[in-house]
């Protein structure tokens, strides 16, 4: 009947289909390996600086000293959020969610930004530049105004994370916390077409704008099937509450045919390779501050699930713990996600653009066909 071509059978989900191609992320789902333009970034993880990934992500290649530093900056410089946003930041209902009020203040920035419909690749990366250094303010300055405190400006003298985690607690982060940031904001910086990425490219790719597309992203990402599974995740330890309710907790979850959030990927058949260095930094937290309740319950919910299912990790079962012990608020864990991955939205749609079709896929159409239309009054 239709134009589909009928030998195409698409697995529900676009599961292992490849619908493009990209230099920026490499996966292996067999062998648990994640390369950002070609280096291991697991084997990074702990090693570099967000800033520096988003420069690999976005250049090609890590900077040397003499190009990190005025990319650090550059980021550093448009921090601050404009008057006219915040004060429209100031209206919004407090119980917003804060996934919600950055999806807004993205497209508000758009709103306010003089270049916002120029699609040139010079205005691309200077709108991703402000993208990337402003979306952890997003998130910070809302916790901040929802509880009705002054917002702590960001401090340009103050590495990306480190800035972060001071924006939202007050208090400047000591070492281990900053690495930690760094850490967690690397990893999740970009993760190939998962559905946030293919959202973000999807909506560049009818030439819209640079802010539409991170606004879809956003949108995209907060689902707890996605991005949204780390605040779940964190939120089931605290109702398990005790390592001795583990076991029982589990079993009735899994009775229940109930999802373990931060358990399960569509590519990953083994454990997510980015467990294997949050994990360890959870542990490291959990002992630096003196809490390891969080991280003992982690443990002990990975090895009751495995002994049940043949289901692993991802990347937001261990960076819950890591993200609590931060000291973030758990209804803004995914707003962190979101700042990291926005890197990689934004390199996704430079390399969108780079080489552009409309992205249009068919549907094969399962509903009836030539029904006989009767007007209103013969109904
Ligand atoms: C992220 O795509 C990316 O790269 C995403 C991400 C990134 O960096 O961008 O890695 C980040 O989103 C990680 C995923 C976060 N989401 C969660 O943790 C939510 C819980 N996970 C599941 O909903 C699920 O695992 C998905 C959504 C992540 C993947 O789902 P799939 O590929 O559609 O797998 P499925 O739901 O078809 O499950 C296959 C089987 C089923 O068993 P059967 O019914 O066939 O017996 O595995 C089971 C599922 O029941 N299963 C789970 C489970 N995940 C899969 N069972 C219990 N708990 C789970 N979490």
């Amino acid at each position: 009947m239709s134009d589909t071509p009928k030998d195409l059978h698409v697995p529900k989900g676009l599961e292992d289909v490849v619908v493009g191609t990209s230099s920026i992320t490499f996966l292996d789902g067999l062998k648990g390996r994640m390369l950002y333009k070609g280096y291991d970034a697991v084997a990074m993880a702990g090693q570099v600086s967000f800033e520096e990934i988003v420069y690999l992500l976005w250049e090609g290649d890590l900077p040397t000293r003499a190009q990190l530093q005025p990319f650090s900056k550059s980021l550093a410089d448009n921090r601050a959020l404009p008057a006219e946003v915040l004060a429209v930041m100031e209206k919004f209902p407090k119980h917003c969610h804060p996934m919600d009020v950055l999806r807004e203040g993205v497209t508000l920035l758009a709103m306010v930004a003089s270049d916002a419909h120029d699609g040139s690749q010079k205005d691309n990366r200077e709108k991703a530049l402000r993208l990337v250094a402003r979306m952890g303010t997003f998130a910070a300055a809302w916790d901040r105004i929802r509880k009705g405190l002054p917002v702590i400006p960001p401090d340009p003298t103050l590495s990306h994370s480190a800035n972060f985690i001071y924006m939202v607690t007050g208090k400047k982060p000591d070492p281990l916390s900053v690495e930690a940031m760094d850490m967690y904001l690397s990893l999740l910086a970009d993760h190939d077409l998962n559905a946030s990425t293919f959202t973000a490219r999807v909506i560049i790719s009818t030439l819209s704008d640079m802010h539409s597309a991170i606004a879809g992203a956003l949108g995209a990402l907060k689902g707890p099937l996605h991005g949204g599974a780390n605040e779940k995740a964190m939120e089931m330890f605290l109702e398990i509450g005790d390592p001795a309710q583990v076991d029982s907790w589990v079993e009735k979850a899994l009775q229940e045919k109930r999802k373990i959030m931060g358990f399960g990927h569509r590519v990953y058949k083994v454990e997510d390779p980015r467990s294997v260095p949050l994990r360890a930094m959870a542990h490291r937290l959990s002992v630096e501050k003196g809490d390891t309740r969080w991280y003992n319950i982690s443990i002990k919910v990975a090895e009751a699930v495995q002994r049940h299912k043949n289901i692993y990790t991802n990347v937001d079962f261990y960076s819950a713990s890591v993200l609590y012990l931060l000291g973030i608020p758990i209804d803004l864990f995914t707003t962190v996600f979101a700042a990291g991955r926005v890197a990689g939205w934004c390199a996704h749609v430079f390399e969108q653009l780079a080489d552009n079709r409309l992205i249009r896929p068919r549907t094969d159409y399962t509903g009836p066909t030539d029904r006989v239309f009767k007007p209103l009054a013969q109904r």
